[in-house]
Order: structure tokens, then sequence, then C-alpha cells
């Protein structure tokens, strides 16, 4: 046989291999668009602010007892439901470890959250179909099952919302912020695009990410009060705030808040997360977690972070202080900045499109987020790094605004 032919061979074969690969998956799955991570570089001396990682290290406290604890007892599970950890958390918010789960970073307990609280469409489809008798009950009750699978979610908020949806087979309702990226309190009804009282789960990030953007616990407690299905305050970012919603998930019984250790207390690499609230929906969530769900090292890092909470507090000031004196130096330079209540900054640049200065960033070694969708494409999200990673990502800005034709001499985007 020519090599010809044997290519042409072995290329049909493997298209059938994969077809019948193909077919193994469930179609939800293949047509899943996942979740894209922020780039994590593969070269050395880029700037990273593209992840809202934390640009100072964990205490020197919390890395011995990390280092310490690496030895015989690796061979062992861990505690399975993180209980020291619970009762020291539950002690730092005046509440019973029985209103906390910790979770493999925050994100497993929003997973968590969608497979405890909300049907699958398909279930629900198919309890209208064989219920299918006619009457204004059964459309009612039709209406309620759809609640039932329902997951909402601002637009544009955490875009891992509509990923979780999607891998739950849920029905979504986006709602739309207005300009201001406010919360649309005022905006109730029952159309698509409408906040609906009764969506199984609605899932809040505050203060906001992309947009930065923070919301008062007055205008929180107004929400959740409207909000029938339970309510996931999502802070991951609370830390750099002027106010957090804690109380409303000790107040509410439908309310829960997440909480992460990965951005302000520096152990993205660890991932611990944690959620407070009722027992009776903590204990749902607990049920369907995986046995072990949270590394023991991280267990022993975020304890030893909690014993040392001075030295963080004195980072989120300086993060702040960062993020105010970038702030008005971007707005100076003409950037459009708006005001942020986390660890990174939502800005309009000047001059050129967003995803060009994506590029033009990126070829001054500046790694920054940007999201193609409508609602946010204008926009970049800067990280808040150090102070000079900071004043390296001012003058390449300087330079792209200079610079001839105002790119400066370096290649255009991709
Ligand atoms: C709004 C928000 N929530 C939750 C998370 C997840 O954090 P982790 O899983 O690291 O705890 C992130 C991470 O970027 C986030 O931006």
């Amino acid at each position: 046989m020519k090599t010809g032919a044997f290519r042409t061979e072995a290329a049909e074969q493997l298209g059938c291999m994969n077809e019948v690969l193909a077919g193994l998956i469930r179609p939800l799955v293949r047509a899943l668009h996942p979740y894209a991570p922020g780039e994590q570089p593969k070269i050395k001396g880029l700037i990273k602010l593209n992840t809202n990682e934390n640009p100072y290290p964990p205490s020197p406290r919390v890395l011995a007892a990390v280092k310490e604890a690496v030895d015989g007892r690796l061979r062992l599970y861990p505690n399975a439901t993180a209980q020291p950890l619970r009762e020291k958390l539950a002690k730092l918010h005046g509440c019973q470890s029985e209103n906390l789960i910790i979770g493999n970073g925050s994100d497993e307990l929003l997973t968590l959250a969608t497979r405890a609280f909300v049907e699958p469409a398909q279930a629900c489809v198919a309890a209208d179909v064989s219920r299918r008798v006619g009457g204004e009950n059964a459309a009612l009750t039709s209406r309620a099952r759809r609640q039932r699978a329902t997951v909402q979610y601002f637009v544009p908020s955490y875009s891992v919302y509509p990923v979780l949806t999607e891998i739950h087979g849920a029905l979504h309702n986006a709602v739309a912020l207005p300009a201001d990226f406010a919360l649309p309190l005022d905006r109730f009804g029952g159309r698509a695009g409408q906040v609906f009282a009764d969506a199984a789960l609605t899932l809040v990030t505050t203060p906001n990410a992309p947009t930065g953007r923070g919301y008062s616990t007055k205008d929180l407690e107004a929400l959740c009060r409207k909000l029938k299905g339970v309510v996931v305050l999502d802070e991951a970012y609370v830390d750099f705030a002027d106010e957090n919603a804690l109380s409303l998930a000790l107040k509410y019984p439908h309310v829960l808040v997440a909480r992460t250790f990965s951005k302000a207390y520096s152990l993205c690499f660890q991932r611990v997360g944690y959620c407070v609230g009722h027992p009776e929906l903590i204990a749902a969530l607990d049920k369907i977690k995986d046995s072990y769900n949270v590394n023991g090292l991280g267990q022993v890092a975020a304890l030893a972070t909690l014993g040392d909470l001075p030295y963080y507090r004195a980072n989120f000031r300086r993060i702040i202080a960062t993020r105010e004196r970038v702030s008005g130096e971007l707005r100076e330079l003409g950037f459009d900045v708006l005001p942020s209540q986390t660890n990174f900054i939502f800005t309009k640049p000047p001059r050129f499109p967003a995803k060009v200065w994506l590029g033009e960033l990126r070829a001054r070694k500046i790694l920054v987020r940007w999201f193609s969708c409508p609602e946010t494409c204008d926009y970049l999200r800067i990280s808040i790094g150090t102070e000079a990673e900071m004043d390296a990502l001012l003058r390449a800005a300087k330079g792209i605004l200079k610079a001839p034709g105002g790119r400066g001499s370096r290649s255009s985007p991709r």
C-alpha cells in the first residue's frame, strides 16, 4: 500500500474512533462551553494582573505551618468535615460550626449549591409532559416547576455561574444589570430578564466581579427579602470592601454567604473556601460533597491563616491604597475607572478598543483580563499587584498612548 493511501485510511479510522468516543459523552457535555480561566503564563518575567491573585505571599506563620505538616501524615486522609477549621471560623463569625461547610475552593460550594437546590430542567419538562391535562392549575404548577429548575444570576457577574447552570442541565435566568451595574431591585417580574422572586437559586457576586462595584448590605437585604428560593451571596472579594453581608446568612434561613481564602488570604494554590448559613441548608450541601473534599495541607494553611489575621489585614490596607492610587493615575491618563470595592479595577481605556489594549499590554509583558461579551467588551479588568507591578502597568499605558500612532512600535494584538 502506498503511504498516502495508508495515511487516508488511518485518518478515516481516527475519525470513526472520534465519532464513537463522542457518542459516549453526554450531549450536554459535548455542547458545553467550559469556564475559561485567566492565562497561567508558561514563560517567566510576565506581570500577572489577570486572575485577581493576591500579590503578597501567605504569612510566614502559614508557610511554616504548611512545611511542618509535610511528613508521614500525608499517608492519612484529612479531617472529612474540616472540623477544627469550622470551629475556628465559627468563633470568628459568631456562629456555630453547624452553620459552616468548607469547600475545595468556594467554586466547589457554588457547584454543590446548584446540585442541592436546583432541579435539572429535564426532570421538570418530563413532569410537565406527564401532567399535561390542561386547566389553570396545571399551568401554574408548570411555572412553579420551571422555577424549581432555574438558576438566576446577574450579567455581568462571575462567569462561572452560567457554566454551572449548563452543567447541571438547569434553566438560566440571566438578568442584565443597568449601565451603572447597580442591583436591579425594581426589576422583579415574571418575564425573562426580570428578577424572578421564586427562582430556585440566585447567585449574587458581592462586591461584583468583574465590575468591582460594591453593594450595600441594605440593598442586599432588600433583594434577599424579595427572593423565595435560596440566595448565595458570593463574597469572594469582600475583604477589600467597606461592607459585608455575613449577618444576612445568620438572619435569613434561605441566604448563604460564600467566602474564600484564595484572594484576600493569598491561598489560591490550596483551594479552601466556605459557606455560612442555616444548618439545614449547610447539611444539604454536606450530604452531597465528596467525602474528603478539602485537602489536608489546605486545612492546615487556612487554620494558620486565621491565627495571623493582623498580617492579612495590613495587606488589605496596602492593596486598597494601591487600588486608589492607580485608579487616580489611570483616570489622569484618560481611563474611565469604575469605583472598586475589590482587589481589581474595571476600566474603559482611552483611544483604542479594550481588546487592542489587552494585546498591547501583553506585548509589554503585562497580563490583564478582557471579557468578550457585549456588556464587558469595552473594559479591561486589572488585578491590583504590588506597587512596583502597578508602576510598570502605568509606564506601559503611558508608552502605548505616547508612541507614534498611539500604540507604540510593538506587535498588534492577538
Ligand atoms: C466571584 C468569585 N467567586 C468565587 C470564586 C472562586 O474562588 P475559589 O474557588 O478560588 O475559592 C472566584 C474566583 O475567581 C470569584 O471571582
